[in-house]
């Protein structure tokens, strides 16, 4: 076992690190307030190739490993997990499907303006009443000659608004179930495809999470991912990689909020002392540090056996199942270190803490990934 990082991964770590002090920190709290999509920065991100990370640099991207990544991902959500979830889908989700599943054309057409920054895209998964039981694919893709015709409505569908390239899930033969699933990329501007509401959330409210609509929207059959009936199993492939982004997420969130209450600490006086020299206080700090560390060592393990090519679905869901969870305790108790400068925006954690709660929503529930683990355990 290795626990160094390497130089290169070093410096993508630094480089994410001042690119969120210079570009992210300023306005974050703003755009929480106003909802507002960050496109300059994640266009400076694009630029700075961290939005094709993995992708092979014959396809414009990085080339990069996982754990790279993990790292770049756990700085920026430091910050602002409203870019970090962009950041993710595009990676994880959209550049991977079609890197690993798409045809030549489709990784040149789709993939090199994805890794390059110039477009951003969407993973299309979840419906109205298809979220963790993703098998009951409501929207048909039924091919007449050519085309597939898609119909249905997606929701909560990240870079909802702002993309322009949508890997899309649906059934295609509905007797055959999962098996008659499919993965489509769809382009903005198609006909009969319309972009719906926008949610009004909790946290990452920088995020444009929208509702999709697709009414007879005719899609060549050159632009199915993969082979007739991959679509479902191509989705939970593709979610293998997201949940190590999302774990990364969760990580960066409870590292932002523990470095906060740790500072805030050191400055803070009561009873005549600073209040890290309180017991009390001690004993978080300690235990936050403790749960940090754990997530941090289950997301790079996860983030380690994709790079080396062994099965990571298991130790994903793991990672992302405490990670997140780990987000969740420390940004509340960095709240709570923090008292009523806690509650307060001007002091970043209370952002953080409503970020960190949709870590163990999207990308599969916290109970998704216990069944995930323990159908690994029981088989
Ligand atoms: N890799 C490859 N194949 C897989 C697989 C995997 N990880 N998981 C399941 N499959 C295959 C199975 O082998 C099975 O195939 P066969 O019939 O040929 O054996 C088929 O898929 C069906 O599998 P299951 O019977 O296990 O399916 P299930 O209905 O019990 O569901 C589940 C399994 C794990 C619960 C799955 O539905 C799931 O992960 N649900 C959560 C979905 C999710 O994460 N949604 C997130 C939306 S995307 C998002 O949030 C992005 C964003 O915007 C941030």
């Amino acid at each position: 076992m290795d626990f160094e990082f390497t130089d290169e991964q070093l410096m993508i770590q630094k480089t994410a690190r001042d690119f969120t002090q210079r570009e992210l920190l300023p306005g974050v709290i703003e755009r929480d307030e106003e909802q507002g999509f960050p496109s300059d920065q994640i266009k400076m991100m694009g630029e700075l190739g961290f939005m094709g990370m993995m992708v092979d640099p014959k396809y414009g991207g990085g080339g990069l490993s996982a754990v790279a990544y993990v790292l770049a991902m756990k700085e920026i959500s430091k910050i602002d997990a409203s870019c970090s979830v962009a950041m993710s889908v595009v990676n994880s989700l959209v550049c991977y499907g079609i890197e690993n599943y798409g045809t030549e054309e489709q990784k040149e057409r789709f993939l090199r303006p994805l890794a390059t920054g110039i477009k951003i895209g969407a993973f299309c998964l979840s419906e109205p009443e298809a979220g963790s039981d993703a098998t009951t694919q409501r929207t048909t893709a039924i091919l007449e000659g050519d085309h597939y015709v898609l119909n249905g409505t997606k929701n909560w569908i990240t870079n909802g608004s702002s993309a322009e390239i949508y890997i899309v899930i649906a059934q295609s033969n509905v007797e055959l179930g999962h098996k008659g699933i499919n993965a489509f990329i769809v382009e903005r501007g198609a006909e009969g495809f319309e972009v719906g509401a926008k949610e009004n959330k909790l946290g990452i409210r920088g995020s444009d999470t929208h509702s999709l609509h697709f009414k007879n929207v005719r899609v060549h059959k050159d632009n199915r991912l993969g082979e007739e009936g991959f679509g479902f199993k191509l989705a939970m492939k593709t979610l293998e990689g997201g949940r190590i982004g999302i774990a990364a997420q969760a990580l960066g969130i409870a590292k932002g909020a523990f470095e906060l209450a740790l500072k805030y600490s050191k400055e803070r006086e009561t009873f005549g002392k600073k209040i890290s020299e309180h017991q009390s206080i001690q004993f978080k700090l300690a235990e936050m540090e403790m749960q940090i560390s754990a997530a941090k060592l289950l997301t790079l393990k996860s983030a380690f056996l994709k790079d080396v090519g062994k099965p990571y679905g298991v130790a994903s869901a793991k990672a992302k199942a405490f990670a997140s969870s780990v987000a969740m305790d420390t940004t509340i108790e960095a709240v709570q270190i923090h008292g009523g400068y806690g509650y307060v925006k001007e002091f970043h954690v209370e952002r953080l803490m409503r970020d960190a709660k949709i870590t163990q929503i999207y990308e599969g529930t916290t109970e998704i990934q216990k069944i995930v683990i323990s159908r690994d355990l029981l088989k």
